[in-house]
């Protein structure tokens, strides 16, 4: 059975609580824009690809203000710019239904032609990779996932703390998949790479800058840092509508914090969702339209 994270269902959305995963797989129905919003904060769906895709069907629950719905889903979750540029997109269409599923379609043959550009680099090899970059982040197979998938990969991912994407979401998806995978503490990054003999490491991005900087789940800088300290190639992997062309430098992505008390309950924590990488960090960014250099992405891909 296809991994299907969001649903349009009879003049509904139903979104699968990935919160609950892997120990449950349940929808929650949502009637109204409030609902997905609510659902996009408390990370029930995410994932920058994904959340587009969620924020143009979003649009097609609204009867009555959808400039004022748009605003509230952009200011969901700021890091990701996939989430602004499907909802401006769907907000222009005659028909926003039509206009979401157009995405949706497009964001799956995106991940299908990271995946074709991307595989022949990591075919066999052993793999690290951070957060959840797979159907549970897309509209279709995943990005760095996808191409985990495609190359046949033995991959090794990072638990992602403090909410545990790579944990819970990439486990699963690997275990539903018949991909080898090893699960590998956040602090045992570096050790892990060393020792199991890592021979590249890819991560999704959230936003990725005019000069190739990208920002992505915390603990990607660690892992490229490490990468780059061990001599291992780091890719980063995303389509087209995760660039923002207006942000010259990671200095101009918004970064999430999140509630402290999704670290500690009783001390003070600081809580950031993501990091920025450096271009220099970066061996490539595979996208739909092939593999660039990271001072490549400003000139586009269109
Ligand atoms: O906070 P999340 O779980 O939405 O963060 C997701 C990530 O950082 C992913 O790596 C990124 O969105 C790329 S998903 C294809």
């Amino acid at each position: 059975m296809p991994i299907r994270p969001v649903l349009w269902r009879d003049g509904r959305l139903d979104i699968l609580d990935q919160r609950l995963l892997p120990l449950r797989e349940r929808y929650l129905s949502c009637r109204t824009v409030d609902q997905v919003v609510r659902a996009i904060q408390t990370l029930a769906v995410r994932g920058a690809p994904l959340l587009g895709v969620t924020g143009a069907y979003a649009l097609a629950l609204e009867k009555k203000d959808p400039a004022a719905a748009a605003r509230k889903l952009i200011s969901s979750r700021p890091t990701a710019v996939n989430l602004r540029w499907a909802v401006e997109r769907t907000l222009k269409s005659r028909d926003f239904l039509a206009e979401a599923r157009r995405i949706h379609a497009e964001d799956a043959s995106m991940c299908e032609a990271i995946a074709r550009h991307g595989a022949p680099l990591l075919r066999g090899k052993r793999v690290m990779t951070i957060c959840n970059t797979g159907a549970l982040a897309t509209g279709g197979i995943g990005t760095a996932f996808g191409i985990l998938l495609r190359a046949r990969a033995e991959v090794y991912a990072l638990e992602t703390r403090p909410l545990g994407q790579g944990a819970r979401l990439t486990m699963w998806e690997a275990e539903k998949c018949g991909l080898r995978a090893t699960l590998v503490a956040d602090g045992a990054c570096a050790a892990a790479l060393r020792e199991k003999k890592i021979q590249a490491a890819i991560a999704g991005a959230d936003r990725i800058a005019r000069n190739g900087d990208s920002a992505n789940k915390i603990g990607t800088l660690s892992l490229a840092v490490n990468c780059r300290a061990l001599g291992i190639p780091f890719y980063i992997a995303a389509p087209g509508s995760t660039i923002d062309l207006d942000a010259r430098d990671g200095s101009a992505i918004p970064i999430e914090e999140r509630d402290p008390a999704e670290l500690s309950s009783r001390f003070p924590a600081w809580n950031p969702a993501f990091d920025v990488t450096p271009a220099r960090y970066i061996a490539g960014i595979i996208t739909e339209r092939g593999i660039l250099k990271p001072g490549d992405v400003k000139l586009g891909i269109s």
